[in-house]
């Protein structure tokens, strides 16, 4: 879908902080956040500091050393997920959205933990700009996890799926493992290509976020935050 017209096309940021100034409304004292990766996210951990969340929190699970380094910057305790049984709330951004709420992440190399603690969370609110909501997913070249001994046999694989992968040859995620950007898809069943990709032998993780896709998506836009 693209942007409605009252959208600037200079408004990206302006819109990545309403939106996550809207996801504060999902916060209750004492509570464990989940915590995602990126820019929008790093706004939503401003404001966690400057609104006083990060004195009111319990603590927070991170998708990544970059965020986790952000929270107990800010004086959030940072928990180890396999001490965390109840994660009512997880917040994180994407690259690409549906109306269906379905994701592309790992823009920031980050898709693997992202997508464990969205799997705990018994909530997953998705934070974006109004650039990101699309029809179909797949302009943004769409980031596999991989071990890097499969990097080759992987991107062999992909091709054959249809794709052009690019390998992010300046990148090790925090897991030790490499990336490949798939271009030139249009993901037309999503849920089909997550589980297609996933069964490919050296893929961690596929960062199409379809069989658990957000519960929520709050999209900012100039005039507002639209909730899907
Ligand atoms: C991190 O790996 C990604 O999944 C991010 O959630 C995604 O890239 C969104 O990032 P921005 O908020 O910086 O656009």
């Amino acid at each position: 879908m693209s942007p409605s017209p009252e959208d600037k096309p200079d408004s990206a940021q302006a819109s990545k902080q309403r939106a996550a100034r809207a996801a504060l409304g999902f916060l209750h004292d004492g509570m464990i956040l989940g915590v995602g990766t990126g820019s929008t996210v790093n706004a939503l951990i401003e404001l966690l500091a400057t609104e006083g969340w990060a004195a009111r929190l319990r603590g927070a699970v991170s998708s990544s050393d970059a965020s986790t380094a952000r929270l107990r910057a800010i004086g959030v305790p940072v928990l180890d997920l396999n001490e965390v049984t109840d994660l009512a709330l997880y917040i994180d951004g994407a690259d690409e959205a549906t109306r269906a709420r379905m994701l592309i992440k790992g823009g920031g190399a980050a898709l693997t933990r992202e997508k464990i603690v969205a799997a705990v969370a018994a909530r997953f609110v998705c934070i974006v700009d109004h650039t990101k909501l699309v029809d179909t997913l797949g302009h943004f070249p769409l980031p596999v996890e991989v071990i890097p001994m499969a990097r080759s046999y992987v991107a062999r694989q992909l091709t054959q799926l249809g794709g052009q992968p690019r390998w992010r040859a300046d990148v090790t995620t925090d897991n030790g493992n490499a990336i490949l950007d798939v271009h030139g898809l249009s993901i037309g069943d999503p849920i089909a290509m997550e589980a297609s990709i996933n069964q490919i032998t050296g893929v961690v993780t596929v960062g199409l976020f379809a069989a658990r896709p957000a519960d929520l998506l709050l999209v900012g836009r100039t005039g507002g935050v639209e909730r899907i």
